[in-house]
Formats: structure tokens, C-alpha cells, sequence
């Protein structure tokens, strides 16, 4: 049993594999108590009234706690604790107080999915048992029941709460977080990713400073410059050894991680929805539920914390025919010709992606209305014939006959100021009346808080796509939002624009995956501006980054590898020199960065030299050997390249038969790159053989001394395939 509930003590118990997360209800109050290495029995003794009273009110009369000074699982506003609540609500006298206390609770087998959100899902009741607890304040009948679910196996705990309006009035929830708790100690690294469009998901770790420290989007995006997840360690703590916290929100939209260092050395975790962004009316008999929180810990360093990650996303996130099978090599047209392109250009690149082994090719930007240019035809989804004559179908007839399969790119949350959807409907974008519409790339955001909005934003895309030959879809998303309003909601919804957005563009996203489970989706926001778990429930790859050059893509890809899965990192290798960077690299290091995620290519293949066309269809035919073990293995992060001169990482296939590792030198230090690469996660007393040398290794040798990496050359690189052989 994952959870247990002990009455004669008050104490729950939630054990997955190698953790327990115990908390104690005492006085109506659900105390946090515990997380961390498993531990089983009486955990009551963990709880010690402190008395640090410091200006701090005593509840109920002097008699209760001093609740600025109790470890608390959903804080809330108004009464006598101080810190960073969780829930904030307005009452109908307009009192800011809810007070709630534990009325009940039910343990049930399996997990809840939540109505119109994304959320983690079992395949059968026995992966989950779920603990809800039922908390009501007296005065302003207001119910909330928080969601514990337990994945024992996965190692993984998810959080949100459903509120209830029981009352007879219309209250306001200024503030409804999906997880909240308090460490006592403030001992702690705060690991975050931090970045902007082209330079996503950089690491950056510090130690957590009295005060509060905040990783959020105000955007309506989970957006470029924070991601929607945090991570806690203990100080010393490494890949392999130490304490690791780990927050993942599923949501796409603006929300907010905090981690708080109070005055009493306690640290208050608050993640969810980003207050500053948010108010929601909730008139009597609603109820609201907070988007899902996904918790993991590991003693045993970041490794294991990003494996119990991945692994959940990968499984039991990530959706339909492509969660579990090589993604296909693709190759992609932006790079290669940007809007300069027609139907004889597009066959002559299908040619060359039949002879050299691709399997899908992709039409981006440009082929629709009369968009020659980014200034125009954003929700004109027809086919400019004068670019594609005889439509898409000529082309995926074309490219079918050589065995090339076609994908293509839309942009369905916009409009065009210059379209003809914008001459029928200007009222159809997110704006406020009588105030300008900033523009982002010469677009604006389509309402989708209006369901005539997602209903012309579904069909759209599903008239395309109903004409068959359309295997893959790029859903792109070019800019963030400004005077986010939305005129057909009453004043007093102004706050819910974010939130109804996503409840939108997740519904059409939903109908869609229904409708063409057999077409492969893959998210885009400018590259990685909306790289979130709320994206991936919809669609299983993501398009990592705008920038395609392989040494920035170095540290971006590590930064993702924190909570991601590798098969949801989209990775392509482009031109060199590089269009983002200029920096010029040679085709084995291009191709060995991009071959640790979904792998494709972002070039003109036409272009290719006779010895470049060899080297794509050898890598080609390789990832089509590996692909799998790529996507379903684990991924070890061996060299950081945040903090040296070279990146390294390494896969090994779930038998631990396979590994593939990469080694790459950013930075020449001369007669000092004497590099050992030490592998991780293989059979000690195996015999590994490496393809290309074939010089074989005892796994002890490689984990414990490593390979020799005798590169000397500015973004030389190493790829090794290691498999295991008969003894
Ligand atoms: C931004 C994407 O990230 C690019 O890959 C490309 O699809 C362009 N948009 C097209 O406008």
C-alpha cells in the first residue's frame, strides 16, 4: 500500500519505491512532516512546536499554533500565518480570510484525470493510489480537496486541489497554487533554467538567501525565459550523491515557482498558476481545480531525480501511437529555403530525402494564403496554389510513391493584421476595446477563451489534415501576450484570460489528437518558448530551439534534460556555418549532438557535397538502429558543459546491453585536454565492444576509469556505440 492514513495519530503516510512524504493532521491542520529517504512507522515525534512567536500571532484564543511557525501542506491567506500562502480568496463581504480544516478523507486506487487539463494517467488502477484530503472553512463555505497520487513505482507524487464553492455567494480565488509545503531548514540549492529565444533552458544554481526567490511567466506562455519547474538539492549534492526535489507544473501558461526562506530558517515551496496573472470568479455551486504538480525526490543526486522524470513523462504523460516507437527522421524546410520555396523546389528536396534515407519532410512556413513573408496570412489556412500547384495532395502523392512521408507546419493561435480572417472577424484576437494591439512579429493572439474562435481554430487545422497525406504536424506559437483581453467576457473574468486560454487551446488540442491519432504532433514556440509538460500530454516532441547550432544546443539540451525526455527534444542537424550562430562545425559533431533526441535534419539536401550526402544516410541508417534506445534509454549527463570546456552524456538501453555516448571539447586548452570520460549506468562485469573501433571494455573500466576523449580541436567530437558481447 502506497498510502496509509493512521487515525489514531493523525499521520499520512505516502511511500513510493525509495521515498516516504509523511504529514501529520493535528488541530484541523495538515502538517508537512517529512520527505525524503523511506521510512515506515511512528513519525508523530518529527513534529515540535517551536513557540518562535516573533510578532506572530497564536491562533484560537493563544490556545493553538503560532501558524507563522507550523510546516503547512496548503497555507492559506488571511489568518495568522505570514509566508507565501497557496490559497487567497476574496469572500462576498470582502474579507480576504479562508481558514480551512480537515474534515475528512478517502484513499482510492488510481488516479483522477482533471476535467479539460493535462494531467499524468495510469494504464491500469494498480499504478496509483490516490489520497484526497476534504478541508472546509466554516465561515466562508469554502471546500477544498487536496490530491495526493501516488505512483509507487515511478517514484512520483502529483498534487492539485479542487475548490468548492459551497456558499450561497460569489467568492474571488486571487491565488489557488497546485503544491505547497514547508522544509524546516533552508539548506538548499535552487536549481532553475533560465534563458531567452535561441538560448532556452540554461542551468543556473544558487543557494537559497533568506527572502523569496521566484522562477515565473507573466507571458501566457510557460515561455523562454523561465521553465515551469524547480529543483531543490541539498548544498553539496551531484549527479550520483545527495538530496534532490524536484516540481514539475503541467501547465503551459503564466505560472509561478517560488521558494521562500523565512525568518525562522523554515523554506516554503509555492507552485502553480502565477497570482499576479490570475483572479477567478467562482459563483456558488462552481468549483475550480488547480493545473497538476509533479513531485519526485532521490537521495542519490540529479540523475536519478531527471530519470524518475522522464520516465513518467514518457510513459504516462506523453500520449498516443509515437509514446512508444522510434519518432521518424525528418527534414525540415525552414532552414533550407524559409519562405522561398514552390512545389518543384519542395519535390527536388523530396528527391534528395528519398535517396539519402529521410522519412519525413516538412513544409514549414509559407505555404498558405499569400505568405511570402512574415507580415501576413496568419489564420488563412488555404493553400497558396501559385507556390504548391496542384495543392499539398500533388506533393504527398509525390513523396509517398519514394516512401517520404509529409508533414506540415501551422501557426493556429494567430492572426494576421493582414489577413483575410482578420477582415471578417478583427474582433477575434485578445485585446481590450478602445486600447492599441501590440503587435509580435506582425501578429496578433487569437481569443481562445471564445469557443467560436477554437471552433474555427480546430477546423482549421482538421479541414488540412482531413485531406489525408499528412503525417506530421509543427503546431507553432511566435509570440507571447500583451492587452490580453477578451471582449465577450464579463469585467469581472478579466483576471481568468490566461487560464481560459489554455482551457481552449487544450480542448482543440484534445479534439485533435482524437480525430488523427495516427498524425505526429510536434510543439513549437519560436524553438522552446513553450517546451512544458502541459504541451508534450498533446503532443510527444517538442521543437527544442530555434537555435540549431550544435555547440549552443549543447547546454540548451542539458538544461532540458533536467525533467524532459530525450524523445520530446526535437534535434536537427543544420548548415554550417550556422545561420543563428556562424559558427562553423563539422558534419560528425552536428550529427552527434543531434542524435540524443528525436533526430532529424534542418538543411538544404540538395546542397549536399557527394561526402556530406554519404555521412546523412550513415547517420540516418543510425539513428534508425538506436533511435529507440535513444528515446527509451536512460540518459546519464556527464560533463556540464554550463561549467567546462566540453559537454558528455550518454545513453544506455534499459538492459543495459547498449550505450551511446558523446563526447564534445568547446574550448581548446592547449596540451591540457587530457579527457577521461567516465560512463554510468552499465554492467559492471559485462563486455562492452565499441562499433567503430572495436576495441572492447570491461563496464567496471568504463565507468571507473573511462574512455580516453583525445580530441584537440576547438568542437571536435567523440560518438562511441558500446554493445554488449558474449562473454
Ligand atoms: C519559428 C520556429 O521555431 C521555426 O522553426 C520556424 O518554424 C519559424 N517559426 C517559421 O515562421
Amino acid at each position: 500500500m502506497s498510502v496509509i492514513y493512521d487515525s489514531s495519530t493523525g499521520q499520512y503516510s505516502l511511500h513510493t519505491e525509495n521515498y516516504s512524504y509523511i504529514m501529520l493532521e493535528k488541530e484541523g491542520f495538515l502538517l508537512h512532516l517529512y520527505w525524503g529517504e523511506k521510512t515506515f512507522g511512528d513519525c508523530t515525534y518529527m513534529f515540535r512546536e517551536q513557540g518562535r512567536a516573533a510578532f506572530s500571532p497564536r491562533m484560537e484564543n493563544c490556545d493553538g499554533f503560532i501558524l507563522d511557525d507550523v510546516p503547512l501542506e496548503y497555507p492559506c491567506w488571511g489568518r495568522a500565518d505570514m509566508r507565501t500562502p497557496a490559497l487567497e480568496i476574496t469572500n462576498p463581504d470582502g474579507s480576504v480570510i479562508v481558514d480551512l480544516r480537515v474534515k475528512n478523507r478517502r484513499i482510492e486506487k488510481g488516479k483522477p484525470s482533471i476535467k479539460g487539463l493535462p494531467a499524468i494517467y495510469v494504464e491500469n488502477e494498480d499504478e496509483c493510489e490516490t489520497l484526497v484530503v476534504s478541508m472546509y472553512d466554516e465561515v466562508s463555505n469554502i471546500s477544498v480537496e487536496l490530491y495526493y497520487c501516488v505512483l509507487e513505482k515511478y517514484d512520483i507524487i502529483t498534487r492539485f486541489a479542487r475548490i468548492v464553492n459551497k456558499g450561497n455567494d460569489t467568492v474571488y480565488i486571487n491565488r489557488a497554487a497546485s503544491c505547497a509545503l514547508d522544509f524546516d531548514h533552508i539548506n538548499f540549492d535552487v536549481i532553475s533554467n533560465y534563458g531567452t529565444h535561441c538560448r532556452e533552458r540554461q542551468i543556473e544554481r544558487a543557494s537559497l538567501k533568506h527572502g523569496r526567490f521566484i522562477m515565473s511567466s507573466r507571458r501566457g506562455a510557460s515561455s523562454h525565459v523561465h521553465n515551469p519547474f524547480m529543483i531543490l538539492t541539498s548544498p553539496n549534492a551531484d549527479e550520483v550523491s545527495g538530496d534532490a526535489y524536484g516540481f514539475v507544473l503541467v501547465y503551459s501558461g503564466s505560472f509561478s515557482s517560488e521558494i521562500a526562506a523565512n525568518q525562522f530558517d523554515s523554506a516554503r515551496a509555492v507552485i502553480g498558476l502565477n497570482p499576479e496573472n490570475f483572479t477567478w470568479r467562482l459563483d456558488s455551486g462552481e468549483e475550480f481545480t488547480t493545473p497538476e504538480c509533479v513531485l519526485s525526490y532521490s537521495s542519490e543526486g540529479l540523475d536519478t531525480l531527471s530519470y524518475n522524470f522522464s520516465r513518467v513523462f514518457r510513459e504516462r504523460l506523453c500520449r498516443g501511437k509515437y509514446r512508444d516507437i522510434r519518432r521518424p527522421v525528418l527534414l525540415n524546410s525552414w532552414e533550407a529555403c524559409y519562405f522561398s520555396f514552390d512545389s518543384d523546389r519542395l519535390m527536388k528536396i523530396g528527391d534528395s530525402c528519398a535517396e539519402l534515407g529521410i522519412e519525413l519532410m516538412v513544409i514549414d512556413d509559407g505555404w498558405f494564403g499569400k505568405r511570402d513573408h512574415d507580415r501576413c496570412s496568419l489564420g488563412d489556412w488555404f493553400v497558396n496554389e501559385q507556390k504548391l500547384k496542384g495543392g499539398i495532395k500533388r506533393i504527398s502523392d509525390y513523396l509517398n510513391e519514394k516512401g517520404v512521408k509529409l508533414g506540415i507546419w501551422f501557426e493556429p493561435e494567430m492572426i494576421s493584421p493582414d489577413s483575410e480572417l482578420y477582415q471578417k472577424h478583427p474582433d477575434w484576437c485578445l485585446h481590450y476595446k478602445n486600447r492599441p494591439r501590440s503587435e509580435g512579429r506582425y501578429q496578433l493572439i487569437l481569443d481562445l477563451t471564445r469557443q467560436d474562435v477554437c471552433d474555427y481554430v480546430f477546423e482549421s487545422v482538421a479541414n488540412i489534415l482531413r485531406e489525408g497525406g499528412i503525417s506530421y504536424v509543427k503546431w507553432d506559437f511566435n509570440r507571447n501576450m500583451s492587452e490580453a483581453g477578451s471582449i465577450l467576457l464579463d469585467a469581472t473574468r478579466g483576471r481568468e484570460v490566461d487560464f481560459r486560454y489554455y482551457l481552449g487551446l487544450y480542448s482543440v488540442l484534445e479534439r485533435l489528437n482524437q480525430e488523427f491519432p495516427d498524425v505526429l504532433f510536434e510543439s513549437c514556440s519560436g524553438g522552446g518558448g513553450r517546451f512544458d509538460v502541459g504541451m508534450l500530454y498533446y503532443m510527444p516532441q517538442v521543437w527544442t530551439s530555434d537555435n540549431s547550432d550544435a555547440i549552443e544546443r549543447l547546454r540548451i539540451q542539458y538544461g532540458t534534460s533536467l525533467v524532459y525526455p530525450m524523445s520530446a527534444m526535437s534535434a536537427h542537424v543544420s548548415a554550417s556555418p550556422n545561420h543563428q550562430t556562424g559558427h562553423v562545425t563539422s558534419f560528425y559533431t552536428r550529427s552527434n549532438v543531434a542524435l540524443t533526441g528525436s533526430f532529424g535534419y534542418e538543411l538544404d539536401p540538395t546542397s549536399l557535397s557527394v561526402e556530406e550526402q554519404k555521412m546523412v544516410s550513415e547517420t540516418t541508417r543510425l539513428f534508425k538502429e538506436y533511435g529507440e534506445i535513444l528515446a527509451k534509454g536512460r540518459y546519464h549527463r556527464l560533463r556540464d558543459p554550463h561549467n567546462e570546456p566540453c559537454s558528455a552524456w550518454c545513453t544506455v538501453s534499459e538492459d543495459k546491453s547498449v550505450c551511446i555516448a558523446t563526447y564534445v571539447l568547446t574550448h581548446v586548452r592547449m596540451y591540457g585536454n587530457n579527457e577521461r570520460i567516465k560512463l554510468r549506468g552499465l554492467d559492471h562485469d559485462a563486455i562492452y565492444k565499441e562499433r567503430f573501433s572495436g576495441v572492447c571494455y570491461r563496464g567496471d573500466q568504463l565507468m571507473n576509469f573511462g574512455l580516453h576523449a583525445p580530441i584537440s580541436h576547438e568542437f571536435g567530437s567523440i560518438l562511441w556505440i558500446l554493445e554488449k558481447v558474449e562473454q
